[in-house]
């Protein structure tokens, strides 16, 4: 219970004045006041009750005509509109209290002065407009506000997205890391194992090491003691090579006194030599064979005599032999190496610094391509002279490195054929006839080139076989009736050696000829015609000029004619002077031949009786 009520409850009951505290409010709802309320309401008889009666006097009171008893104070009046009004705490006594019941007594409500009244609210339109107005800025602010939040919203999603984005990417990246870290365990066991294979085989290697360094070390003191051999022999070398140093010099000297004792050999053996050589007889021949005598007697393999059947004047048919010699006599036994075992010493003198010439002469068919090229498809035995002189130069060469000489061999190969030269060795040969070629002589070297034609360096056997086999298949063939495999022009292979010296400051250049004759038959008997009549002329022509020189040689005239034919020209620096010549005259062992064997016979005897160079040729 408030304190109002505890005060109220001790007041007399007769006439109670309560206050409201809000008689405007009750003015306006100009309801009549229903009941009160109280919170004594039935506590005792003649309390307020429901059935107690009371009205509105005077302007805020009430009055209560209650029960003797009411002593207590209303709190709230329920207006008959359905609304109540709470009392004031607050009451006045009009009348003083009575002995004895109240019993029909009417109680009055004095309500307290008015209040001063409130100030006029607004119009209830211009509450509403204003309302209206607030409501719409509010609301505007709203519709700003939810924009706002829109585009927020919008921000917020697409961060969300790439937020979700970015998870499924670490996702993926997770995944890939842990599929990486899969395959690196994997990989790592793996390694693992191969770490424990190294680990295995290190420790083999170490034991390997071990044993190594053992040996190592072994070996050490080997290479000590043999360093100390080393060095024994070092200075045992260094005494020997001093030694040899004086060898060489000795040698040198030696082999200078060789090479001027080989020269005068030559030279008294004579600058123009000349040699016969027989050919065997071929197996279609056996029948009409020439009778040909080597003499046995002394000079030994130096004479050969051939036979002529005579008949006297009783009839009677008689041999009559016709002695010829010659610096060698080969008979049809001897072979390519017996030959080439005489011409060597031409070679030599090649190599040695001197200009040489070997040429074969002979009627067709007496086997002057033989001798000097050897047969169409040669073997170490029936290989000709070219071939060796060349296989013996790379000798001689091969021996004198050791004397420090350094040698440069070349060679041009060309033919003449009617009276005008063609290069054998011409990359392009059906062209090579619109060139010009020129015999030039180098006065300073005593060497003889052919301008415009090929020079091949001849810096191995096998080149040497390639520029032999292009020329022989370059060389003019033409058949004639003598021989199918007749050559109708002069060959010649010219080799030109170049050899250095730096440490005797020496330079010797030599040239050597080797030409292989065209045939040298008489016209009538090769029954030549045409273009083979002009062939055989020029060839008979050249033979005669070649044979002039030798003679103008052999007189000593003072102007041999050199320029008479191409090939006397040619053969210019090599013919005369220290030359050495060597003249390989080849014969048919033929009846047949007879004559022309007789003629080449005595070609060559004019030659060998002719004198070259300083020395006199002695027999
Ligand atoms: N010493 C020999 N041993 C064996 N056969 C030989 C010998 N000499 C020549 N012949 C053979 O005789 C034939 C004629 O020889 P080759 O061709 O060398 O004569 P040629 O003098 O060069 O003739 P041409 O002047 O016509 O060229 C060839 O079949 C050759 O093989
Ligand atoms: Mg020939």
């Amino acid at each position: 219970m408030s304190a109002n009520n505890r005060k109220a409850s001790r007041l007399p009951t007769s006439r109670i004045q309560f206050v409201l505290n809000s008689p405007r409010k009750i003015k306006n709802a100009q309801a009549p006041l229903r009941k009160l309320v109280g919170t004594t309401e039935g506590k005792r008889p003649g309390a307020i009750n429901k059935n107690s009666s009371f009205s509105l006097k005077k302007k805020n009171t009430v009055s209560i005509i209650g029960n003797k008893n009411v002593r207590s104070v209303p709190q709230k009046a329920s207006l008959s509109n359905g609304r109540s009004i709470p009392f004031e705490s607050s009451y006045t006594k009009k009348a003083p209290p009575t002995n004895g019941s109240f019993k029909n007594v009417r109680s009055r409500i004095q309500y307290p002065p008015p209040p001063p009244p409130l100030p006029l609210p607004p119009s209830p339109t211009k509450i509403l407009k204003e309302q209206s107005a607030a409501l719409k800025a509010h609301l505007q602010e709203l519709y700003k506000e939810k924009e706002y939040y829109a585009t927020i919203n919008a921000q917020k999603q697409n961060e969300i997205q790439e937020i979700r984005r970015a998870q499924e990417e670490y996702i993926e990246e997770i995944e890939n890391k842990n599929q990486r870290i899969i395959e690196v365990q994997a990989h790592r066991k793996e390694l693992e194992g191969e770490i424990e294979t190294v680990m295995q085989q290190t420790d083999i290697l170490l034991v390997e090491k071990k044993e190594l360094i053992s040996k190592i070390d072994s070996h050490k003191n080997e290479l000590e003691t043999k360093q100390n051999t080393i060095k024994q022999q070092a200075e045992t070398i260094e005494s020997n090579s001093n030694y040899i140093q004086e060898l060489t010099s000795n040698l040198q000297d030696r082999e200078r006194e060789r090479r001027d004792l080989h020269n005068l050999l030559q030279d008294l053996k004579g600058n123009i030599r000349v040699f016969c050589r027989v050919r065997p007889p071929l197996p279609s021949e056996s029948n009409d064979l020439a009778v040909l005598k080597f003499p046995k007697e002394l000079p030994v393999n130096k004479r050969i005599s051939i036979a002529s059947i005579k008949i006297n004047y009783l009839g009677k048919k008689r041999e009559q032999f016709k002695d010829y010699e010659f610096d060698q006599v080969f008979d049809h036994e001897a072979t390519q190496k017996d030959v080439f075992n005489e011409v060597s010493h031409v070679v030599q003198s090649v190599v040695d610094g001197y200009n040489g010439c070997i040429f074969a002469y002979g009627q067709t068919g007496a086997g002057k391509t033989y001798t000097m090229a050897g047969p169409s498809d040669p073997t170490p035995e029936t290989e000709g002279m070219i071939p060796r002189a060349v296989g013996l130069i790379y000798d001689l060469m091969q021996n004198l490195k050791a004397q420090h000489w350094k040698f440069k061999m070349e060679g041009q190969f060309i033919e003449i054929y009617n009276d005008s030269i063609r290069d054998l060795l011409a990359i392009n040969p059906s062209s090579s006839s619109n060139i010009k070629y020129k015999t030039a002589h180098d006065e300073n070297t005593g060497t003889t080139q052919i301008l415009n034609a090929r020079t091949v360096n001849l810096d191995s056997p096998e080149t040497l076989n390639r520029v032999l086999k292009a020329a022989t298949q370059n060389r003019a063939v033409a058949a004639t009736k003598c021989n199918a495999r007749s050559s109708r022009s002069h060959s010649v292979f010219m080799i030109r050696l170049i050899g250095t010296n730096e440490n005797l400051n020496e330079t010797r250049v030599g040239s050597l000829n080797l030409i292989d004759l065209a045939g040298s038959e008489r016209l009538s008997k090769s029954e030549s015609k045409g273009n083979q009549l002009q062939e055989a002329k020029h060839i008979n022509s050249s033979l005669s000029h070649l044979k002039t020189v030798i003679e103008g040689i052999r007189k000593d005239s003072s102007h041999v004619n050199f320029r008479d034919s191409p090939l006397t020209w040619l053969l210019k620096n090599s013919l005369g002077g220290k030359a050495k010549v060597l003249m390989l005259v080849n014969i048919s062992p033929l009846e047949y031949s007879r004559s022309e064997t007789e003629s080449s016979l005595d070609f060559a005897t004019h030659v060998n009786s002719t004198h070259v160079g300083s020395t006199i040729r002695k027999n």
